[in-house]
């Protein structure tokens, strides 16, 4: 068989034995000196499985998971107001779920660095928006990684960093390629999640559905 049909990115659910390769997936994608937080605890996949199996998706490629995305819904009030990744996703346990929450919420998203930029995201950010569609959402909200930050941090505020990137004078290597989906920068989430990219920063993003 042609190699680029057999390696296809195909998304799926994922399912409870795919928690030891999304694990490996985390440690290529956040090497050190991410530190081991940066990494899903094969307990925590399993409760989000538990917890709202529609919104967590992998995509494989051959045999290897090349890309993991969660999700859950909470509030939008919640979702809009400040808040850490911690508090909003319940220490990563997705025990904030709530069945009728009006927002999806990006817990997560991660492609393999060898796949980054080659379409893996969008088609997990898509199935997202069409999930939060059916499930009558009023928006898809998350706070977004801004790992480009630490190069200039000295220079700048996060606020100011985070609006150069949405005006287009600073590329960032995960918020730009989340514009790119269609989401629109509500402000900065300070001290969000520790992360030595982004020094604890993230952007509150929305998409309006
Ligand atoms: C952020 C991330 C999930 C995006 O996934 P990806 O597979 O690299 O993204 P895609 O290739 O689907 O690109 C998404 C959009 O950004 C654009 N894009 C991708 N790379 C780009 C680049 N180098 N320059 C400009 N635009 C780019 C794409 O063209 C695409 O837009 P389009 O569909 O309209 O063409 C991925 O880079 C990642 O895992 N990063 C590390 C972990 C992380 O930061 N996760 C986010 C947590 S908030």
């Amino acid at each position: 068989m042609d190699e680029r049909v057999a390696e296809a990115p195909i998304l799926r659910l994922r399912r409870p034995e795919d928690a030891a390769e999304i694990r490996d997936l985390m440690v290529r994608v956040y090497p050190p000196p991410h530190g081991p937080e940066a990494i899903w605890s094969t307990e925590n996949l399993l409760r989000h499985l538990s917890h709202f199996p529609e919104g967590q998706l992998v995509v494989e490629a051959g045999r290897t998971l090349v890309g993991t995305a969660t999700t859950h819904r909470v509030p939008l009030e919640a979702a809009l107001a400040p808040h850490t990744w911690s508090e909003i996703t319940g220490r990563g346990s997705l025990s904030t779920h709530d069945p009728e929450g009006d927002a999806l919420y990006g817990v997560n998203i991660a492609v393999d660095r060898d796949w980054q930029g080659r379409g893996v995201g969008r088609l997990m950010y898509q199935a997202r928006i069409d999930l939060a569609r059916r499930l009558g959402c009023r928006a898809f909200v998350a706070g977004a990684r801004i790992p480009g930050y630490h190069r200039v941090a000295e220079a700048m505020s996060p606020e100011t960093y985070v609006e150069a990137v949405a005006t287009g004078r600073i590329f960032d290597p995960t918020l730009s390629k989340q514009l790119r989906i269609g989401f629109q920068v509500r402000g900065v989430l300070r001290d969000y999640a520790p992360d030595v990219e982004t020094m604890g920063h993230a952007a509150l993003i929305v998409l309006t559905l």
